[in-house]
């Protein structure tokens, strides 16, 4: 079953095409970080105007580098939340259109259910069930996934994503916007011991998470210390290590706690150098395997929305999405 995957969430427009849910034939995103960047953030409006702008050729570049026409498609999988309520119309509208037109059958994927399907494009993929952590710029869930479609929500954050932590923290040394690439960066400079953050572990026998009390712990430093400049790769470091640890005891904790052997770290954050390492370190310590998407399949992209969406187009009991379908902009549904 050949998919086309759209997804346009929040600031990347992305199309691909997958088979069967692993094999991905193409897998096309355009970025809008350089509408966003002199803003320090993305801008809910520009980032629908310019899906809007986006979405006919990086669908066509999506079947033009898998060599498929259109009428080639068994369907069309598309992100449905949450997001931002503008983006997703335009991808969801595009998407079930697109379907009509074809005559194909077209289902709405959850992001985060998304994310969690990008460890099943490579292999080897994990077992059920296994521990999922998605930590993004929206979200840092911890999921223990039964199946394909079964996936409970152990925990999320109270306030802040790991994600946006990394981009608060950047722009509140002056690094620009997105964070996360830029703080690791410059991080790999710095000593991560020489100025201690605290640890948000919350308590330890939870799965939550708490970031905004750790990214004002950097505002206050940075406040009071004027010459934070000259610090500024002590400080990234120093915060990203206590991201990294808490992220990293959660998981560990997840996974004795529901007694699963194979754990995946999954979303944008994933893509963090010192993250994937010392999570490699700590899995192999308990003899656990932690499963990796390779650093394109960490960001926003449509390939793991194709992928999560055949899931759900294989199921024959699964009734097809209305063709009046809204998008959702929190939770699911
Ligand atoms: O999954 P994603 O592309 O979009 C959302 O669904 O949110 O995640 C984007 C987030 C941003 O907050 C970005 O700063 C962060 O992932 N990120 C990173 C790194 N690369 C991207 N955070 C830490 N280290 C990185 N190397
Ligand atoms: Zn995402």
């Amino acid at each position: 079953m050949k998919i086309l995957g759209i997804e346009s969430s929040c600031d990347e427009t992305a199309a691909a095409v997958v088979e069967d849910g692993v094999r991905v034939l193409s897998s096309i995103v355009a970025s809008q970080i350089a509408v966003h960047h002199p803003y320090g953030g993305v801008v809910p409006e520009l980032a629908s105007r310019k899906h809007i702008e986006n979405i006919m050729p990086v669908v066509r570049q999506a079947l033009s580098r898998a060599s498929l026409e259109a009428d080639q498609l068994d369907a069309v999988a598309v992100t449905r939340g949450p997001g931002l309520v503008g983006a997703l119309l335009v991808g969801f509208c595009f998407g079930k259109a697109f379907a009509y037109g074809l005559d194909i059958p077209w289902v709405g994927v959850d992001h985060l259910e998304g994310h969690i399907h990008s460890v099943f494009l490579e292999s080897p993929s994990p077992d059920f069930p296994f521990i999922a952590l998605l930590a993004s710029g929206g979200h840092t869930n911890l999921y223990y996934v039964k199946s394909h479609t079964d996936i409970e929500c152990l925990g999320q954050t109270f306030d802040d994503a790991a994600g946006e932590a990394f981009d608060k923290v950047a722009k509140m040394l002056g690094l620009g916007y997105p964070g996360g690439k830029v703080i690791s960066d410059l991080a790999k400079a710095g000593d991560p011991e020489k100025i201690a953050f605290p640890r948000p572990y919350l308590d330890k026998n939870a799965f939550d998470f708490s970031f905004s009390g750790l990214k004002s712990a950097v505002n206050r430093y940075v406040q009071t210390h004027g010459d934070f400049e000259d610090q500024a790769a002590d400080i990234a470091a120093g915060f990203e290590q206590s991201v990294v640890d808490v992220l990293s005891f959660k998981m560990m904790h997840a996974a004795k706690a529901r007694k699963c052997r194979h754990i995946a770290l999954v979303g944008g954050v994933a893509a963090n150098r010192r993250l994937r390492d010392q999570m490699t370190a700590a899995a192999r310590k308990q003899g656990l395997t932690l499963f990796l998407p390779s650093i394109g399949l960490c960001g926003d992209n449509a390939a793991m929305i194709a992928a999560s969406g055949y899931y759900y187009l294989k199921d024959p009991a699964r009734p097809a999405d209305a063709l009046n379908a809204d998008v959702y902009s929190r939770g699911k549904r």
